[in-house]
């Protein structure tokens, strides 16, 4: 059957991951996040000096940007790729809520981008591809034959978020979560590279109201009409 590239692009915790990688295993394609390769540049910042209590040194990392390797591996287990920095898995490492608070900034650095944005234009390029992030339909494949913006309420994702940081033992307050789901909408949408925004052609999914099952089967059908048409 004729593979296409599927991008899907939206604000935080809109799920956004939860939907690829189950249509990815689904469809027996390629699952990306691309949040976790801005996340890895900025665990690398952390661990390297350049990003100190609320100092970013933004030309030091520039500059130290050819020693970051980003790379997934795929894990049988858990049926989908995990990112790696380095050669060092470093999956959980980068969901902390400190890495959140860095993150945005991080990916407002337009040669970080351009690094990260050629390299997943490279692992997309045979298509059979279900990529998340922000600027996935906009800049990485334009061209993409299925566009999705995901979107819900910040409290829903805010709730999301903080369960998910519940459940794996962190200690968080749930309007700090909030507070850093507002600040990152706010900085995604505005930066001046690739800001956060719906590609003409995307389709809109609120997925406030609606389950996992009924988001997969929305996503799955529209797959369905792209491949038969
Ligand atoms: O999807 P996420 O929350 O893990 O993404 C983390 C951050 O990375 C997000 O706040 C914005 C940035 N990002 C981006 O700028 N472009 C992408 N394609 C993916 C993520």
């Amino acid at each position: 059957m004729r593979k296409i590239t599927i991008a899907i692009d939206g604000f935080s915790s809109t799920g956004k991951s939860t939907v690829a990688k189950r249509l990815a295993k689904y469809l027996g394609y390629v699952y990306v996040d691309t949040g976790a390769m801005y996340r890895a540049v900025t665990l690398y910042a952390m661990q390297h000096g350049f990003i100190q209590a609320d100092c970013f040194d933004q030309e030091g990392l520039i500059s130290a940007l050819e020693e970051v390797k980003i790379s997934f591996k795929f894990n049988e287990d858990l049926g989908y790729a995990e990112v790696y920095l380095n050669g060092k898995n470093v999956e959980k490492a980068i969901r902390t809520l400190e890495v959140s608070q860095f993150v945005s900034q991080v990916a407002t650095v337009s040669e970080v981008r351009k690094q990260l944005v050629k390299q997943q234009q490279s692992l997309g390029q045979d298509k059979g591809v279900v990529m998340d992030g922000r600027d996935i339909g906009t800049v990485v494949f334009p061209d993409a034959e299925l566009k999705l913006f995901m979107t819900a309420s910040a409290e829903k994702r805010a709730q999301r978020r903080y369960d998910e940081l519940l459940e794996r033992g962190d200690d968080v307050a749930y309007e700090a979560v909030l507070k850093n789901v507002q600040t990152r909408d706010r900085i995604d949408s505005t930066r001046e590279d690739s800001p956060l925004m719906k590609a003409d052609d995307a389709i809109e999914v609120d997925n406030s109201n609606m389950s996992l099952d009924e988001q997969f089967e929305y996503i799955l059908r529209l797959y369905k009409d792209k491949i038969n048409n």
